[in-house]
């Protein structure tokens, strides 16, 4: 079995569920210890239990991504179970179907938060530690939404578009620190979120997979190996990249009559 990550030592925002579940698994299956960092305390929990029962290491954590309280306790956490942190993953994210006539202050400002400035406070805390052991890589997940807008989704098509951006800031910042910075565009995937939405809306299903080459959704897993191979010396090169992981649906338009004549 390969130990790629053995002795790294990993957060992981909204590890509870979803593409962040999914990221702990790979990180920990390869050996890498992981926080899951949530904001249900009970899904890091099992989530935990879980690596544990798999022969890996876990620490659970809850965090609010939007509170400056909380997220201020999970570096030393970390640092009081695994001694240092090497990655990052700013995984917690949320949506919200409103466009900017509809939605009010409070509503896109919390979508700002979650999506965006938890990656600049979620960083800003853990840069000095992943300083302290050389080097280490951050993967800010952001979203195709963020390469092209989705209607009523205004706040989140423009803080993923600034997660990108945020990205290739922090990689060309910290390179000379070692530290890599990508961020990770995933199209639609069936994490529990969208599984709930999905039952609420079936024809979305339709649409999504009509817009995407592949002709289909991302299993969490299908996400969740490319941004661990960013984190990985693999990906050794590989700094202020926007890897776009979307079975083609940001890779062009689609006209089937062009097939037919
Ligand atoms: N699922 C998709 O189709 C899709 C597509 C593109 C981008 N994304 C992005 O991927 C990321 C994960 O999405 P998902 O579908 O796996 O989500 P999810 O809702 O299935 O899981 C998210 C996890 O984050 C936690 N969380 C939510 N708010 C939090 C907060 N404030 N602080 C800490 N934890 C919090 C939740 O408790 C949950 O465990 C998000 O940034 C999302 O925008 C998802």
């Amino acid at each position: 079995m390969s130990q790629r990550f053995a002795g790294k030592v990993a957060i992981i925002t909204g590890g509870g569920a979803g593409i962040g579940r999914a990221i702990v698994e790979e990180w920990t299956r390869d050996g890498g210890c992981a926080v899951i960092c949530d904001l249900d305390l009970h899904a890091a929990e099992k989530a935990a239990a879980e690596v544990a029962a798999a022969g890996g290491q876990a620490l659970a954590l809850r965090v609010d991504v939007t509170d400056l309280d909380t997220i201020a306790g999970m570096v030393p956490a970390t640092l009081e179970r695994f001694g240092g942190l090497d990655a990052l993953f700013n995984v917690a994210g949320n949506n919200m179907m409103k466009n900017v006539e509809e939605a009010n202050d409070e509503e896109w400002r919390f979508i700002i938060d979650t999506n965006l400035t938890s990656v600049y406070r979620c960083s800003h805390v853990a840069i000095p530690e992943i300083k302290k052991r050389g080097g280490g890589v951050i993967v800010n997940i952001a979203s195709t939404a963020g390469i092209l807008a989705e209607n009523r989704c205004a706040a989140y098509s423009a803080a993923k578009a600034a997660v990108i951006n945020l990205s290739k800031n922090m990689a060309m910042d910290f390179a000379r620190y070692n530290i890599r910075v990508n961020a990770l565009c995933p199209g639609g995937t069936w994490t529990p979120r969208i599984r709930g939405y999905m039952a609420r809306f079936p024809e979305h299903e339709k649409m999504m997979t009509e817009v995407c080459a592949m002709q289909r959704m991302a299993e969490p897993h299908e996400i969740a190996k490319p941004a661990v191979f960013l984190a990985s010396d693999d990906a050794s090169f590989i700094t202020g990249a926007a890897l776009v992981v979307d079975g083609g649906m940001t890779a062009g338009k689609r006209f089937d009559l062009f097939d037919s004549i």
